[in-house]
């Protein structure tokens, strides 16, 4: 498929036209972050070098968004922290003290629907890469969504980590993507995003009933949502699983 990268601060107006993709490609409860979405607005302003979208100019569409933010890691293990809504405070952080960036952090790979399948995960990652390379930064780093979590939303992140097909590759095919490419699986993250609300915030996110206390499997979510009526409040830690590529 033929298309272009084309950075927010290039040509925003071709972003009037995309804010349908993100209600095509996430579950309403994954639109909720309690830190992510505060920050999400300010890519734009603040990092609007980093936010892309893979446009086919001959059909003038856009058929996938990437959303990266670079940030000051320090190479190692720990210091990737505890996922992606800590990274994102800490990028913004490192900007307003000042701090050069090291690291490009990728936040999100939104394919649209209808172009899913078709091999362009490797081709975001391909977007990814180069732009972090044209900025000088050492790493590409990602607190990856695996993408068929949400099928085994009970099993722990660091067994579903542990799970390969026969060939020894990754069971998870968003993991896989990154692996192949020379990624390296620095670890698992178990709280990586949190999304709290009411437990009425809930029900309308997932359109189900959550009529007692405890934890509930719900619709594409990764994990189970904890629910507690006396503080009318449902709270889910999205997990995730940090990957390192040397750029
Ligand atoms: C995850 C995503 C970026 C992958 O891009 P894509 O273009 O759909 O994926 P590709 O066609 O390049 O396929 C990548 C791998 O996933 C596999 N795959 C694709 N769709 C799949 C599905 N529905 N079920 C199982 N495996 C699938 C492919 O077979 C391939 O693995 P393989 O090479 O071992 O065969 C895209 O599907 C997407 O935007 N999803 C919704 C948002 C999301 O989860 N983003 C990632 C977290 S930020």
């Amino acid at each position: 498929m033929a298309f272009t990268v084309i950075r927010y601060s290039e040509r925003p107006a071709l972003w009037e036209d995309t804010a349908d993709i993100s209600h095509e490609v996430w579950p309403e409860y994954n639109q909720h972050g309690d830190v992510l979405g505060p920050y999400w607005g300010r890519l734009f302003d603040e990092f609007a070098d980093y936010q892309f979208a893979l446009f086919d100019g001959e059909a003038a569409e856009v058929i996938a968004e990437g959303h990266t933010v670079p940030c000051d890691w320090d190479g190692t293990t720990e210091g990737l922290g505890d996922g992606i809504d800590a990274m994102i405070v800490a990028a913004f952080e490192a900007r307003a003290a000042g701090r050069p960036p090291t690291a490009l952090c990728a936040l999100a790979a939104e394919v649209r629907p209808r172009f899913q399948g078709g091999g362009l995960a490797d081709r975001m990652l391909d977007a990814m890469s180069e732009m972090g390379r044209q900025a000088g930064l050492g790493h590409l780093i990602a607190p990856v969504r695996p993408s068929l979590k949400h099928r085994y939303p009970i099993t722990p992140i660091e067994q579903y980590l542990t799970w390969t097909r026969e060939n020894g590759e990754p069971f998870d095919p968003w993991i896989r993507v990154h692996v192949r490419r020379g990624g390296t699986i620095a670890k698992p993250v178990p709280r990586s995003m949190s999304i709290a609300g009411t437990v009425a915030e809930w029900e309308q996110w997932t359109g189900m009933r959550f009529p007692g206390d405890g934890q509930y499997t719900f619709p594409d979510g990764l994990a189970p949502v904890e629910i507690d009526h006396d503080r009318d409040r449902g709270s889910y830690w999205e997990p995730n699983v940090w990957i390192v590529h040397a750029l």
